[in-house]
């Protein structure tokens, strides 16, 4: 049955529904009971388009993962050490399968311990109603719906309901879940959640759970499409402090961060950025190295992205020098050379200055390309200067290049001898 919702998973993508068929006639065979569970049932359901599928299994899931694996065109990744694999087929479909569990949490934000469950126990543990659908695909039943607490109704009225009153206390990085959902959704939290929520923050929730997996987290709020909505509302909620201590940030600048990536869809010249850090140069931004440093080590980031990050703590100034008038490209190329191109798009969405663009697209299209014919070996040759001056002559006579002061090879070995001349 649809339980009255326009559902059928039987209308489903193709190449989605032989899959899940294929699971099922295997587990019936080994005689157990198959069901699609979490965040895919979910989209399922909303009609948006997933390719992870996680199975839960009630009986031995690495055991119908190997012998599903023994089919052409799949690969299998097994996990001992938490009871699950995966399996990935060639069409890019995902499908994670364990064994239906439930779980206990010794204290809160630990991470809990695992016993074997049924069906009920292991929808019981997640996070939200919305989350805590199954749909049975065995071989017998198939398509048939499990919902014991109410998820269908749930997604039908655009509420995110937590299963029990421990749930964020349990698992703290659900805080930042909660508002992950509500915004991309468009959904709402339900009265008790909220509450919870809110109890959760108050008490230092957050700092029960070690802050990397806190930021894992954050990281997947940072990747969505619009991510500035669910910042602002964690902002209004005061969720944001295990980043920026008690000051908040910018919402006026995280605006322009996004509305800059949203004016950069159709051009190609910010089409590949790691947004992720951008929208954290944005948050951080106003804060000192030293205090970019503590987070970098506090939430493990990698080298690259401290460094960017620590390098767009200079927008504000790169910003007001491009807005100068008349800047040659060597001016443009000496602001601009030391960034990463995530600072450069940054320092543009911060501006959101013709002047700025203009200057920046110049830059990235042709200053930054501009090579010399002449090499090193070469200049020695010809002028006579030792290794030190060489690089300095090197780098003073791309800068007059990049202006167009010379061009040819003629050119490029003129003007080493007349800047070798003035350092002799
Ligand atoms: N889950 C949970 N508590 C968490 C993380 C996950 O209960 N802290 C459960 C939820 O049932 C969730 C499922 O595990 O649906 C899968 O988790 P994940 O892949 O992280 O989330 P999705 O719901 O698939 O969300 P997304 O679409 O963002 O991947």
């Amino acid at each position: 049955g649809s339980n009255g919702m326009e559902v059928d998973i039987k209308k489903i993508d193709q190449d989605v529904l032989s899959v899940l068929k294929e699971v099922g006639r295997e587990a019936a065979k080994q005689k157990v009971s198959a069901y699609i569970v979490g965040g895919c049932v979910r989209d399922l359901i909303l009609k948006r388009k997933s390719l992870d599928f996680d199975v839960v299994v009630q009986g031995n899931a690495i055991a119908l993962a190997r012998s599903l694996a023994k089919r052409k065109s799949v690969s299998l990744k097994v996990y001992q050490r938490f009871g699950t694999a995966t399996l990935t087929y060639k069409d890019g479909i995902c499908i994670d399968l364990a064994t239906a569990r439930k779980e206990v949490y010794p204290h809160p934000g630990a991470l809990p311990v695992v016993s074997f469950g049924n069906m009920q126990e292991d929808l019981f543990r997640r996070d939200f109603t919305i989350n805590a659908i199954a749909v049975r695909i065995g071989a017998d039943g198939f398509g048939e719906w499990f919902d014991p607490y109410g998820g269908l109704e749930d997604i039908r009225k655009g509420k995110i309901r937590v299963l029990h009153e421990k749930s964020f206390k349990d698992d703290p990085t659900r805080i930042l879940r909660a508002v992950r959902f509500e915004q991309r959704l468009g959904f709402c939290m339900g009265r008790k959640a909220l509450a919870l929520l809110k109890q959760a923050l108050k008490k230092g929730g957050a700092r029960t759970v070690k802050a990397p997996r806190y930021f894992a987290e954050f990281e997947k709020v940072l990747k969505e499409e619009n991510p500035v909505a669910a910042i602002r509302r964690l902002n209004q909620l005061e969720g944001l402090k295990f980043l920026r201590g008690s000051q908040g940030p910018s919402m006026a600048l995280m605006n322009r961060v996004q509305r800059f990536r949203v004016s950069q869809q159709k051009k190609d010249l910010f089409c590949n950025q790691d947004w992720p850090s951008i929208y954290l140069m944005g948050l951080l931004s106003g804060k000192s190295r030293t205090f970019v440093q503590k987070m970098s080590k506090e939430f493990q980031w990698t080298r690259v992205r401290t460094k960017k990050i620590q390098e767009s703590l200079a927008a504000p100034e790169i910003v007001k020098e491009l807005q100068q008038r008349g800047l040659t490209p060597s001016n443009v190329y000496r602001l601009l050379h030391p960034l990463s191109v995530d600072t450069i798009c940054f320092v543009c969405a911060m501006a959101i200055s013709r002047q700025v663009s203009h200057y920046v697209q110049g830059y990235l299209t042709r200053t930054c390309h501009v090579k010399l014919i002449i090499t090193g070996a070469t200049l020695k040759q010809e002028t006579g200067v030792s290794g030190l001056h060489i690089g300095k002559i090197m780098e003073a006579l791309l800068l007059k290049k990049m202006d167009g002061k010379v061009k040819t090879l003629r050119e490029e070995k003129k003007e080493a001898q007349r800047m070798a001349v003035a350092l002799k």
